[in-house]
This record gives C-alpha cells, sequence and structure tokens, in this order.
C-alpha cells in the first residue's frame, strides 16, 4: 500500500478505492491470501462470496477450485482488474463480479464461504454492519472467514491511523451470532511474511476467525 495517503473526508469509499487502484498497475500481488489457500484447502467446493475482492486473486483461485463466485468491491477500476485477471487465468466464467458499496447494499443470496481478507478501509467503513450482514448470508453448514491486520505494524502508521485492528474475539462478539447456532473453528493471530516496500523481507501479525452456521 502507499503510505502517507492523505483522505478526504468527503470523497466517498468508490473515489477513495478508485483513486487509491489507480495510483499502480496492479495494487496487489496477484497471489491468493495464504490463509484462505490453508482454509479452503479441506473445504468441498460450493458457492462462495468474496467480500471486498479487490484485484479478485481469492475469487480467481477460488473458482479454479471449483467453486462458484461471487466477488465484491466498491471499486470498479479494481472489478474490471479482476475480470481480466479471471480471463487471463482461464477462470472468466467462474467468478460473478458485482459492485456493491457493502456500507448501502449487499450482493442476495447464501454461500457456503463468506470470506473477508483484510477488510480494512481509510474511507468511512462500518465493518461490524458489514461482517454482521455477512455471516447472515452463509448458509447452514457453511462457513464465514474473516482474515484481517492485527496491528497497524510499525511502517503503516500513518497509513492506518485511525482504523480499527479488533482481535478475532472482538470480530466474533460484534458478529452477535446467534447463540446455539454457531461453531467457533478457529479464532487465532498468526504471523504472515511480507516484504517491505523496499523488499526487505518481514513478519506481520494478522488474525483469522472461522465460524460456522450449523446445518439445520
Ligand atoms: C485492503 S483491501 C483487501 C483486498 C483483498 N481482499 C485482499 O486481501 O487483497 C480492502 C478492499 O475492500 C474494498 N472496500 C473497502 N470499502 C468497501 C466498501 N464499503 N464496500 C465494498 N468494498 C469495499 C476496497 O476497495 C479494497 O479492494
Amino acid at each position: 500500500m502507499t503510505h502517507g495517503h492523505t483522505v478526504d473526508p468527503d470523497e466517498s469509499a468508490e473515489e477513495h478505492w478508485d483513486s487509491r487502484y489507480r495510483e499502480s498497475e496492479r495494487r496487489w500481488s496477484g497471489e491468493p491470501n495464504a490463509a484462505l489457500v490453508t482454509e479452503a484447502a479441506g473445504m468441498t467446493p460450493g458457492r462462495a462470496l468474496d467480500i471486498g475482492c479487490g484485484e479478485g486473486a481469492d475469487a480467481i483461485w477460488l473458482a479454479r477450485r471449483g467453486w462458484r463466485v461471487t466477488a465484491v468491491d466498491v471499486s470498479g477500476v479494481a472489478l474490471e482488474r479482476a475480470a481480466r485477471h479471471a480471463r487471463e487465468a482461464g477462470a472468466g466464467t467462474g467468478v460473478d463480479w458485482q459492485r456493491h458499496d457493502l456500507a448501502v447494499s449487499f450482493p442476495g443470496g447464501e454461500w457456503d464461504l463468506v470470506s473477508a481478507h483484510y477488510l480494512h478501509s481509510q474511507a468511512e467503513l462500518p465493518r461490524d454492519a458489514v461482517l454482521r450482514r455477512a455471516a447472515a448470508a452463509v448458509a447452514p453448514g457453511g462457513v464465514l472467514l474473516v482474515v484481517g491486520h492485527a496491528d497497524p505494524g510499525d511502517r503503516e502508521e500513518a497509513h492506518h491511523h485511525g482504523m480499527p485492528f479488533p482481535t478475532p474475539e472482538e470480530v466474533l462478539e460484534q458478529l452477535r451470532l446467534e447463540p446455539g447456532r454457531w461453531a467457533v473453528e478457529r479464532a487465532a493471530e498468526f504471523e504472515r511474511a511480507r516484504a517491505d516496500r523496499e523488499r526487505r523481507p518481514g513478519l506481520h501479525r494478522d488474525n483469522i476467525l472461522r465460524v460456522r452456521r450449523l446445518p439445520g
């Protein structure tokens, strides 16, 4: 991410993220998130929803493994890129790309896997409410996977200024899941290898919450 990007309080989430994506040809690595790969590897492919899909690497990875994917982002710039990457990867028909400002609208349907990876934003984002809506979209027997940064990291203080970094337990509380209807399958902090802007290797602390809606 670019450091020191100033935030215009009048800018919408769409304007903010479109301009962030326009700053470079490719913002993310193009590789799927390691936590998604680990968690989804043992699941039977079904319907998946990726919220805040960015340039689409996770959605494309899922589609190539047989999932029928709906992928959502507020940025049309990111979605156009994602669709192009999907075509280039031969997964062009496996993903339904939808533009939503998740603060305002959410795709209709239910999914066996709902995935939210690094749904952090400097622009206004009612993250708790969006994640509650995401939980409501999980089909019986399905999984909600929430992966986020555990902290801003030394190098990203300015960039992440004011953004919340809830622990997995705090995310669980925010979800307000119906008691007795969900199983917590993972709530942990983990370290992820991640190079800094000078491409020096380093570690970043992230957290993961995986909850399953009990069948029936
Ligand atoms: C930090 S990026 C993570 C992208 C991707 N999930 C990944 O792991 O590489 C956050 C993504 O959330 C999207 N986003 C932020 N606010 C949003 C909103 N209100 N509605 C939909 N998407 C949003 C951004 O456009 C961006 O692509």
